[in-house]
């Protein structure tokens, strides 16, 4: 048990402005509820919600390097602070704080844009940081009246919702998102 120490969690939380720890923090409380809520394994949930934005005040071009460095190659029309600070986070999280753990990685790693058959961890990680507390954007009150009892449901929700964010403000859309949503929906058919 214990992917982190209590001295390796308090020097996590000083890379952190104080407003982004404040969305980890709810990050964390929404995770915590949700592993409980659908039976994942918390200790693993609060490990991936502390680290899963740890890249975000990154450069670009910083975050490119360290990518490339640890042999993974995105191309570069998906060069965005908002694609790369999931996978750099995760690098951060393996190569700073020994986290060789699958699952927290992944969960990491896709938690801004997913991929098609996601986990249950990933899920988790990826609702909580849509629909932590501080969220205030128009459909966050459904999701969350779903992410207890469904949360393949909520995920579709909140993918969909991505995508039409992204595409509405002129952003770049990473495939994975697309995949994720089309596999979730065909899975939810079945
Ligand atoms: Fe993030
Ligand atoms: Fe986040």
């Amino acid at each position: 048990m214990g992917y982190i120490s209590e001295k390796t969690e308090q020097d996590i939380i000083n890379r952190y402005s104080p407003e982004r720890y404040e969305h980890v923090k709810n990050v964390i409380e929404l995770a915590m509820h949700l592993a409980e809520k659908h039976s994942a394994d918390s200790e693993k949930a609060y490990t991936a919600a502390l680290l899963h934005d740890i890249a975000k005040d990154m450069k670009v071009k910083d975050m490119v390097a360290m990518l490339e460095s640890a042999d993974i190659f995105i191309d570069e029309e998906y060069h965005t602070s908002n694609i790369l600070h999931g996978p750099c986070a995760a690098v951060i999280a393996y190569e700073d704080y020994d986290i060789d753990d699958e699952e927290i990685l992944y969960a990491i790693y896709y938690h801004t844009f997913g991929r098609a058959a996601m986990s249950k961890m990933e899920k988790i990680i990826f609702i909580a940081d849509a629909a932590e507390k501080g969220r205030t954007y128009q459909n966050v009150g459904r999701i969350r009246k779903l992410m207890y009892k469904d949360l393949d449901a909520a995920v579709e929700l909140s993918l969909s919702g991505t995508i039409t964010h992204v595409i509405s403000k002129g952003e770049v859309l990473f495939p994975a998102t697309a995949s994720a949503l089309e596999y979730i929906r065909e899975q939810r058919i079945k």
